[in-house]
């Protein structure tokens, strides 16, 4: 024979129950949402809009084993969304156009957890001012972390002179690449770290990184 007590524990267990039900199909809509918006970012010019919010630090990070010091190391490849190598011309030099790029896996792949998610852009080489990192730029090339620097958006459009500059969708921080992604409006506390790249001498002239980032990145 059940009592009050009985009845009331067997609520609050099925109350948690639910609770917890929530909470994780919470956590999956916002996951999926975020590598949805993901496929669709991987073109030139202007990006889909992925925000961060609702998900916790490990998934934004994709994982403890990653940081600014491991997701790319001299001599990765970059590759585009699909996973494919981005060769010396995919973007004409001088444009400023550029595209979003991730680190290759091991044995390939893109590398697309939430904080590798990198813009690579293609201006002439002498149109680079300081504090750009120069010995990081290649051939016109510069990349930069996607992670905004304010709440931890992805910086995902252009905006100023010729589209020049990157701009966060959600706060509307402004960075500017020819001097090293510094902050040249919104909030956003300090710049959008730098990936320094070159061009592999052998084979197909591939975009490489030739080390890590130089920060850490997003949100200190
Ligand atoms: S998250 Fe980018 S401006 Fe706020």
């Amino acid at each position: 024979m059940s009592t009050n007590d009985d009845t009331d524990t067997d609520a609050q267990a099925q109350s948690d129950v639910d609770y917890e039900e929530d909470r994780l199909q919470s956590t999956r809509r916002n996951a999926a949402k975020f590598f949805a918006a993901l496929g669709g970012a991987a073109a030139v010019g202007s990006f889909a809009v992925t925000g961060l919010y609702g998900l916790d630090e490990s998934a934004r990070s994709g994982g403890p084993d990653y940081n600014y010091q491991t997701l790319y190391t001299q001599g990765t490849r970059v590759v585009d969304g699909e996973g494919n190598p981005v060769t010396v011309d995919a973007i004409p030099q001088g444009s400023g156009e550029s595209m979003t790029v991730f680190p290759e896996k091991e044995g390939g792949g893109a590398l697309k957890v939430p904080i590798a998610t990198t813009l690579l852009v293609r201006f002439s080489q002498d149109a680079y001012e300081e504090p750009t990192m120069l010995d990081g730029t290649a051939q016109g090339y510069s990349a930069y972390s996607a992670t905004c620097t304010h709440a931890g958006c992805t910086v995902s459009q252009r905006t100023g002179p010729n589209d020049q500059n990157f701009l966060c969708p959600c706060h509307q921080s402004v960075f500017n690449p020819l001097q090293g992604a510094k902050v040249v409006g919104g909030p956003a506390p300090r710049p959008l770290p730098q990936l320094p790249v070159g061009i592999a001498e052998e084979g197909d002239q591939l975009i490489i990184a030739t080390g890590p980032f130089e920060a850490h990145i997003g949100v200190e």
